[in-house]
């Protein structure tokens, strides 16, 4: 079976696809007021997806995450979720999504065949959840999320970018919500993009300072799975959830790296702060040009740095993540 192997010896059998650069919120970490899209953007069809997805599951890909932007906002989503799980070598198919269309999609979504599914709520209290995404949906994303989980997924996870003086103080209420729910909360340490900088000075609390709190509570660090994502993960004998803990910041951070990314515009990034773009969309036109794509893949991998430097104070360029996929 093919493996994509970089010149560091980590091994990539994950895509994160972004679907859109549009969102319905405007989280305060992510999309400054008045963000428009440059242009009108053309996002991948469903025929350059289909057989984008095709050439990396031919290089070794076996699990694919769908992001944005909203993924959700994209109308031919089921067909989407269809055609990737129908491609050979795929494995899992998951989902990043901000949660609002859950109640009237996510059972859908699960019979197209995605596997796994995460969704971002930054907060338990809905007040506090509007001030920092900006729209008042507490109700359909919680409601959203107890659907999911009486559906079957693999997997289920919860994202909250950790933000002082906004999000900070909520353990107690997260350990409540952990006690009988199958769940991982992930606390995602505030990254520092080419547009929030000011916030980020403001609002940039460091994980290690919750996981202190974890410890001190009782929770335990596990055991990391071979092909484990990048969050620590913690659990409890009192509670049926687990905490996950995202911090890029960590020094270590980019040494179990098994991810690449290509944008809603069709460009693979090798990292998420990366400073450019390579070009897939020409390959995307005709079946023809499968092996052309996969030796670009190829090629182009031999170019992924180490890391992306962050805890030795590099910024990167990427304006925000929603152009990325996170
Ligand atoms: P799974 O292990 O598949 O659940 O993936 P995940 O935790 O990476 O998925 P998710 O889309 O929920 O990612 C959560 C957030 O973690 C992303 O939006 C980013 O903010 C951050 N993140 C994920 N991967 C990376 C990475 O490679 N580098 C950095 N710096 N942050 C990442
Ligand atoms: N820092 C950390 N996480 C971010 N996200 C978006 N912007 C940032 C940032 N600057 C996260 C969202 C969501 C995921 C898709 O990306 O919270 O969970
Ligand atoms: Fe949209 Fe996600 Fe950015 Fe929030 S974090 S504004 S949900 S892209």
């Amino acid at each position: 079976m093919a493996t994509l192997v970089d010149g560091f010896g980590r091994t990539f059998p994950y895509l994160r696809l972004s679907l859109t650069e549009a969102c319905n919120y405007r989280c305060s970490y992510c999309l400054p007021d008045g963000y428009q899209a440059d242009g009108r953007p053309t996002f991948l069809s469903l025929d350059e997806i289909t057989r984008l997805v095709r050439g990396f599951a031919a290089v070794g890909m076996r699990k694919i995450r769908l992001t944005g932007g909203e993924p959700s906002l994209r109308k031919d989503l089921p067909s989407i979720i269809a055609a990737v799980s129908a491609t050979p070598g795929v494995q899992k198919i998951a989902l990043t999504t901000n949660g609002c269309l859950l109640p009237r999609h996510v059972g859908i979504w699960r019979d197209a065949g995605l596997t796994a599914l995460n969704v971002s709520l930054d907060s338990l209290n809905p007040a506090r959840f509007a001030t920092i995404t900006g729209h008042d949906r507490f109700a359909e994303v919680t409601e959203g999320v107890e659907m999911a989980l009486g559906l079957g997924f693999a997997a289920v996870k919860l994202n909250a970018v950790l933000l002082r003086g906004l999000n900070d103080d909520e353990l107690p209420a997260w350990y409540d919500y952990l006690r009988e729910r199958n769940i991982a909360i992930r606390f995602i340490e505030l990254m520092r993009t080419g547009d929030n900088q000011a916030y980020f000075e403001r609002h940039h609390y460091r994980a290690e300072a919750l996981e202190q709190q974890l410890v001190d509570a009782g929770w335990t660090q596990q055991a990391r799975a071979p092909d484990a994502g990048p969050a620590r993960e913690y659990a409890h004998p009192d509670y049926r959830g687990r905490i996950g803990i995202i911090a890029p910041y960590s020094k270590d951070f980019c040494a179990g790296c098994n991810r690449l990314r290509v944008t809603a515009r069709g460009d693979l990034r090798l990292c998420l702060f990366g400073d450019f773009g390579i070009p897939l969309r020409p390959l995307l036109q005709s079946d023809a040009d499968l092996d052309a794509l996969t030796a670009r893949i190829a090629t182009q991998l031999g170019l992924k740095a180490a890391g992306h430097g962050l805890h030795q104070g590099n910024t990167g360029i990427t304006p925000h993540l929603a152009s990325i996929g996170g």
